[in-house]
């Protein structure tokens, strides 16, 4: 059933974080319902402006309403992932998203509030909310670059200015994450420092960590193995999730570790079949593998086991 995003983070505030799953075809949207149903858990599916218009942004809606009709028993919303004005404006006319995201955080700080407002005003006139951002995380967003001198956290007293002016719903940090299969060259490091100035700042206020993938070594090896070339790929430290939830983070963003499931099977099933050429084979493991790979990380959100609490509080 598709929720409000809303709802979901009055649930799991400070108890646990939901992740929220970047989608682009079909496996992607079997395996991640089969695994948010084996572990229970609640989630956010994600569509980026890329994922809208990789095959057609109607596609991606219809397997979504299909496959909730096929897991009846799953509780989601569903999120607009970096969006300009445009995209936003698009999506909350169309009736079919709970949230969206502006990312104006490329723009000046006021720049950054005039064009969240916009959307804010826009979307909270039809029950949407709306995620903004804050800061600018190393790596890659969408179309812009940011290099890693240039990667700046964000300012806890700035974020309380940019909620109250904007009225976001919620805020993406930059709390030292970056997008991508190689966010850290050295020691890793999550500033729970910055995160902890932003709660006692904005208390019960929810907030986003993107660039949240962990890039599993062993995926990286066997992709590497199998005649990839990731060297040096590295993520966030799972393990920290549980602590960044208990400071106000109640959604963490996952895309790049799906990508590297996608990869890593691909890769090892043409290279121990050579001769097959039937995409059915590698596309069966790679939704088993998927759904394995999203109740994995949903234990690690601690949103596993937490869909009967999600029913009982929302009343479905
Ligand atoms: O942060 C961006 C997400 O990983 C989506 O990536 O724009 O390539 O779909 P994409
Ligand atoms: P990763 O690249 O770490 O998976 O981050 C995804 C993300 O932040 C999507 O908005
Ligand atoms: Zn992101």
């Amino acid at each position: 059933m598709i929720v409000t995003t809303k709802d979901l983070f009055k649930v799991a505030y400070g108890k646990f974080a939901i992740g929220a799953y970047n989608i682009n075809n079909l496996e992607q949207t079997m395996g991640l319902f089969q695994g948010c149903l084996d572990s229970q858990a609640p989630f956010i599916i994600q569509i980026s402006k890329g994922a809208r218009s990789y095959t057609n942004k109607k596609m991606l809606e219809a397997i979504i309403r299909t496959a909730d009709e096929i897991f009846p028993d799953s509780v989601f919303a569903v999120h607009l992932d970096h969006g300009d004005l445009d995209t936003c404006m698009d999506c909350i006319n169309s009736g079919f998203y709970s949230s969206v995201m502006i990312d104006a955080s490329h723009e000046p700080f006021e720049k950054n509030i005039e064009i969240t407002k916009k959307v804010v005003d826009a979307a909270h006139a039809v029950g949407i909310s709306v995620e903004a951002e804050l800061g600018k995380l190393g790596g890659v967003e969408e179309h812009v670059s940011v290099s890693e001198s240039d990667a700046k956290l964000t300012n806890p007293e700035q974020a309380k200015e940019f909620v109250t002016k904007s009225g976001c719903d919620s805020l993406a940090c930059a709390i030292g994450t970056s997008h991508g299969a190689f966010k850290f060259s050295g020691t890793q490091g999550l500033h729970f420092d910055v995160l902890e100035e932003i709660q006692k700042r904005l208390p019960k206020f929810p907030l986003v960590m993107h660039g949240s993938s962990s890039v599993p070594q062993d995926e990286v090896q066997r992709i590497n193995a199998a005649g990839g070339s990731l060297k040096g790929a590295k993520g966030v430290d799972a393990d920290q999730f549980r602590k960044a939830a208990t400071l106000g983070v109640t959604k963490i963003n996952i895309d790049t570790d799906g990508r590297l499931v996608w990869c890593r099977v691909h890769r090892e099933s043409f290279r121990d079949d050579p001769a097959n050429f039937d995409l059915r084979p590698p596309g069966k493991v790679f939704m088993k593998e998927y759904a394995k790979f999203i109740a994995h990380k949903n234990e690690k959100l601690g949103s596993a086991g937490q869909l009967p609490l999600v029913k009982k509080q929302l009343g479905i």
